[in-house]
């Protein structure tokens, strides 16, 4: 019996952090499902495919292979067998992942593995439509949210440590318009479940977050006996 914690919320609300943490802690697997969409998108760039050119995309899909393994302790991710971990993150993909998200074909493609992934094991998936489409009947749902200028701020900090050279003002209009988007095409769009604990994390620390996020855990896990 596999016990599901689904994780949804905006770029840069600190999901990827709180889901690798806590998974840490409670011996959970990890799926981050951005990055899969983020495969596709460098998949679609390299090959000089737009969105709007369906029968090349559904083409790239086709052959896809999406693999994410630890290795040495660091997740990594593998799109048809090369390491893309680092080139998955650069801001030419930023601005186009949801453009490329939003497509109903790469959807279709993509939830069903995600699903396959969570099939069989514990785990702490973390997206934008994990409690609302992909697991909806997930045992534990969090939407964790935060103000775009401290999503902003985080992001920048996070850019400056990894040497990238761009201003908080890009960062700033890249996360507005990418949650912008995400929160509004028609298909999956990011958006609270019913059933989805709501946590704003604007003025908590990450420890206030994680403490949070296994503490509803485990009075779930208590009441199904796990
Ligand atoms: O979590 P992230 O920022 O790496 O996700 C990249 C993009 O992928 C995000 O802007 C929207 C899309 N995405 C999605 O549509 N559905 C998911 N479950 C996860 C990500």
């Amino acid at each position: 019996m596999s016990f599901i914690v689904a994780i949804d919320g905006p770029a840069g609300s600190g999901k990827g952090t709180i889901t690798k943490l806590v998974a840490e802690k409670l011996g959970f697997i990890t799926i981050d499902t951005g990055a899969m969409y983020r495969c596709v998108t460098l998949s679609a760039l390299k090959n000089n495919v737009a969105p709007t050119d369906e029968m090349n995309l559904k083409q790239i899909l086709n052959n896809i292979k999406i693999e994410m393994k630890k290795v040495d302790g660091n997740q990594k991710v593998y799109l048809n067998g090369e390491d893309v971990t680092k080139q998955i993150r650069t801001t030419e993909i930023n601005k186009n992942v949801s453009a490329y998200s939003a497509i109903p074909y790469v959807r279709a493609k993509i939830t069903p593995l995600q699903r396959k992934m969570g099939e069989s094991q514990n785990v702490i998936m973390e997206g934008r439509d994990i409690g609302t489409v992909v697991f909806p009947n997930a045992d534990v749902k969090i939407f964790l949210d935060a103000s775009d200028e401290e999503i902003a701020k985080r992001r920048y900090k996070q850019n400056l440590e990894r040497g990238m050279d761009v201003t908080y003002e890009q960062v700033l209009e890249d996360i507005k318009r990418r949650n912008e988007l995400d929160s509004h095409r028609e298909i999956a769009p990011l958006k609270k479940a019913e059933d989805a604990v709501y946590i704003d994390s604007s003025n908590l620390t990450i420890d206030e977050v994680v403490e949070k996020v296994i503490g509803i855990i485990e009075v779930r896990k208590t009441k199904k006996q796990i």
